[in-house]
């Protein structure tokens, strides 16, 4: 089971100055040291957090002639779907249906489920302001101010997409996965799942980890542009997805980055202060740095091909 660090999101916004640099820390260190970290008291409200999961799942649920002009669509198209199972030529199988919509700074939704718009809308701008909340506190942590930040990277005008999956129950992790080892792309992604159904493990130390949600918890996972921009200090999350041996599972992922057409650089305070002065990462738009993920998508293989 993974360790891992709660940060309460309340204390980020609502607390003392002092419970406010404390919770900075924290985050400051979870992001270094493990890449990822529990939220609670983030103000998500249950009702929005199982509207959303519903919402995917009608969409998992209409007939495949509904979803079908969604599937096989390029990397760039604003909704993607995807279904079933892959099985490799050594009996290894990957089971996972999953939607992808872009949801900021324009909002693409299917046209079905009726309702799935507006609550997808809802929750974008929910998990958004979060994010953004949080990205200050990385800054923070970092000793950079956000304008700093703001004139290298556009955070608040970027791009937003969110993911419904859909995992069957399955085999244990030597014969099937719902998703391969792969760090996200973004600078930030906020997993939520509904119950307690694990599936999600993160590699920390040599080892594979299972997650186990806390009840009403958001996880953060610190993304590849993050590494990038950070110089390094900040690591992001290996992450895998197993398939739980008696439950199907669902999770919705939301990831922050900034504008496709942003280059994203370490940032050269943070270049300046390392001592060392010299930049671990070549700086890349993001847009090319999705396409460099899309051809080498596991492990960090893309992130390690940026790396000076
Ligand atoms: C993902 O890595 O995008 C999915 C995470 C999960 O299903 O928990
Ligand atoms: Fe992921």
């Amino acid at each position: 089971m993974a360790e891992m660090t709660t940060v309460d999101f309340s204390q980020l916004t609502c607390g003392t100055r002092d419970e406010r640099s404390k919770i900075v820390r924290e985050i400051g260190r979870a992001c270094e040291e493990r890449g990822f970290f529990a939220l609670v008291n983030h103000g998500v409200p249950a009702s929005l957090r199982a509207a959303v999961t519903a919402a995917m799942e009608d969409f998992f649920a209409l007939p495949a002639e509904e979803r079908e002009e969604y599937m096989g669509k390029q990397l760039f198209d604003p909704i993607r779907h995807g279904a079933g199972r892959t099985l490799t030529a050594d009996g290894f199988e990957y089971r996972r249906d999953f939607l992808r919509i872009f949801v900021h700074p324009t909002l693409h939704s299917p046209v079905k489920p009726l309702h799935f718009s507006a609550i997808c809308e809802e929750y974008g701008r929910k998990t958004r302001e979060i994010a953004h909340e949080l990205l200050r506190a990385i800054w923070e942590s970092l000793d950079l101010e956000e304008g700093f930040v703001g004139a290298i990277m556009d955070v608040r005008s970027g791009h937003q997409i969110l993911i419904g999956n859909s995992y069957p129950s399955g085999p244990g992790p030597n014969l099937g996965l719902g998703l391969p080892a792969h760090s996200d792309i973004a600078l930030l992604s906020i997993v939520m799942q509904e119950g307690s159904t694990s599936g999600l493990q993160v590699f920390h130390q040599g080892h594979w980890n299972l997650i186990e949600f806390i009840p009403d918890s958001l996880l953060v996972h610190v993304g590849d542009l993050l590494e990038i921009v950070s110089n390094g200090k900040y690591k992001s999350l290996l992450h895998r997805v197993t398939l739980n041996s008696t439950s199907a599972r669902m999770s919705i992922v939301t990831a922050i980055g900034p504008n496709p057409e942003d280059r994203v650089v370490p940032l050269p305070e943070l270049v300046r202060g390392s001592g060392s002065s010299s930049a671990k990462f070549r700086s890349i738009k993001y847009i090319e740095f999705v396409e460099l993920t899309a051809r080498n998508p596991f492990d960090k293989a893309a992130l390690n091909l940026v790396r000076l």
